[in-house]
């Protein structure tokens, strides 16, 4: 693969080994087998981001720690900052390269390192750290390297998991997720993922064509 030379290649030398690089390997098995571009929506993102907007974000430099394959950054480009770096532990920076490669906004990086203990280039006016705190070994030394990237007077903005609205996943999810973590890929993909496919497929479908009962809002995943 081509790396632009403009900017900086991963180093794979200079990864220091964490306690998270199981977790992070992990999600870049699937990231890098995922259709090119931002697998989010337009909604999905400001939703996240939100209350930070892009008055917020333009002429500023950003920072996103645990990017995955790039996914919100391609969103962020739109909010015009000065400068956007993102960092991720897992060989998902590849993708994240690959769709960052393809816009024209030009002033970005991508690092391979671990996100704890990571400090960038200068400090930056925004950092934000999406779906992420939470997967770490030690979730407070990943909120120190976010506090520790934002300059004096800038902003940070997290956003992990609650077990609000999650009561399906909690039940259900988590665990078949036990069991399938530790079976082979082909078997979770094909004997488990996708047989559970059509029963989720028809609950989501009477959800929607039940939404204008109000007792359907009780539903989990509604
Ligand atoms: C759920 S994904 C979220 C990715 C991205 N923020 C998004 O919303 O699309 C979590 C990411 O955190 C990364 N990650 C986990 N531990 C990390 C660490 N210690 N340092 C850097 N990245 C890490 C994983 O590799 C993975 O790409």
């Amino acid at each position: 693969m081509a790396w632009p030379r403009r900017h900086k290649r991963p180093d794979p030398d200079n990864l220091q080994q964490s306690s998270d690089q199981a977790t992070a390997n992990a999600f870049a098995t699937s990231w890098n087998h995922l259709p090119e571009g931002s697998i989010y929506t337009r909604d999905q993102f400001e939703d996240w981001l939100f209350p930070i907007t892009e008055e917020d974000v333009h002429g500023k430099n950003v920072l996103e720690l645990g990017c995955g394959n790039g996914s919100l950054m391609v969103h962020m480009c739109d909010w015009h900052p000065a400068r956007l770096d993102g960092v991720d532990l897992g060989d998902s920076v590849t993708s994240a390269h690959e769709n960052m490669s393809r816009l024209a906004f030009r002033n970005w990086q991508i690092h391979k390192a671990d996100l704890v203990g990571y400090k960038g280039e200068g400090s930056y006016d925004l950092v934000y750290s999406i779906g992420v705190l939470h997967h770490l070994k030690q979730p407070k030394n990943g909120l120190d390297a976010v506090v520790a990237n934002t300059k004096n007077g800038g902003r940070f903005h997290c956003w992990v998991y609650a077990r609000e609205g999650n009561g399906l996943i909690m039940l259900l999810v988590e665990p078949i997720r036990k069991v399938a973590s530790r079976c082979p890929w082909w078997f979770t993909k094909y004997f488990l993922a996708t047989p559970l496919v059509f029963p989720y497929f028809i609950y989501a479908k009477l959800i929607r064509l039940s939404a204008h009962f109000s007792f359907v809002k009780a539903f989990p995943l509604y």
